[in-house]
């Protein structure tokens, strides 16, 4: 990327067309730059309204029959050109309905995933590996690289959540693996309430409440990090330019978000925001107690060892 001040090279006839047909490019003469000097984001920062997802679930049950209950769910796409699945750059969210007496086929990928359960009534669970995982409103179930996992709603109230999963990371890198259960639905050999995979609505909203930030899912997920919120009347989040992708999900309460180059938005229970690289943003509290869900690619950072060079760079 250095800048040379020297005159264009004129190449001989004919010579750019040969190196074409060698698959050759000349790094003299890039059309496009290859390297910057701080990170760019591609997606931008967007709103989604629970209101609005719920609705067309509600009205997609009319027509989206219960042997796509695993897939009647709508998918939170970053608004740029051309984009048709990313959320953001690694990650992508979708708001799902499981109906009273569906389930949702057992499968396993590569992609890890979480579950943040929006609205569920009695008796609607996820089988992981085989342990039924009961769910209620607030819970984040994480469902690591290759576990099996499905969904079932036994009760009589339709199951709402939003699932997180970091599939373009994994499209990126060329690692994906899918396979179907081959009885279709996991049967469960026993029941596990209180497993490691299961953050209970209750205990987030307490320990949010105390504690501020809770961290989910250390260890559990390797490329996706995940934190429960919590904000006070007033008290405001305030994050600078970062080099991962941010996702928020409110849980209970309401919010005003100010986020660059996008501007304030409020948001209440089941709405969800992305927070692409590079964006100075806050979040302010707006009722006596809010907690939202953080899902973050950072950890898929860290691992690779890449920083916040700019940041390093002032001593932070
Ligand atoms: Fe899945």
């Amino acid at each position: 990327m250095s800048q040379v001040d020297a005159p264009v090279p004129v190449a001989p006839p004919g010579y750019f067309e040969d190196l074409q047909a060698h698959a050759l490019s000349p790094g003299w003469a890039k059309k496009v730059p290859q390297m910057w000097a701080a990170p760019r984001s591609r997606f931008v920062p967007a709103v989604w309204r629970y209101a609005e997802a719920r609705a067309a679930l509600d009205a997609a049950c009319a027509f989206v029959s219960p042997e796509f209950a695993e897939r009647r769910n709508l998918i939170m796409v970053n608004p740029v050109a051309d984009n048709i699945y990313p959320t953001c750059r690694n990650l992508v969210a979708a708001y799902q309905l499981v109906l009273p007496g569906e389930t949702a086929r057992s499968h396993r990928h590569a992609p890890n995933a979480l579950r943040l359960i929006l609205d569920a009534g009695a008796d609607t669970c996820t089988i992981v590996n085989g342990v039924r995982i009961e769910v209620a409103p607030g819970d984040v179930v994480l469902t690591p690289s290759w576990h099996w996992h499905g969904h079932r709603n036994g009760g009589d109230t339709p199951a709402f959540w939003i699932d997180f999963l970091d599939v373009p990371l994994v499209q990126n890198l060329e690692c994906m693996f899918f396979e179907d259960h081959p009885q279709r639905n996991e049967p469960a050999a026993g029941d596990a309430p209180d497993s490691p995979l299961r953050r209970k609505g209750t205990d987030l909203a307490r320990m949010a409440r105390e504690e501020g930030t809770v961290d989910l899912a250390t260890d559990r997920l390797h490329t996706t990090g995940v934190h429960a919120l919590g904000l006070k009347h007033g008290e405001r989040h305030v994050q600078p330019k970062r080099i991962d992708n941010n996702l928020y999900a409110v849980v209970a309460g309401s919010v005003r978000m100010q986020i660059e180059h996008f501007g304030a938005v409020e948001l209440t229970r089941g709405d969800v925001a992305v927070v692409p690289c590079w964006h100075e943003f806050d979040i302010e509290g707006l009722a006596p107690e809010s907690q939202l869900v953080r899902v973050t690619d950072a950890p898929a950072f860290e691992a690779l060892g890449f920083r916040n060079v700019s940041a390093l760079g002032k001593g932070e």
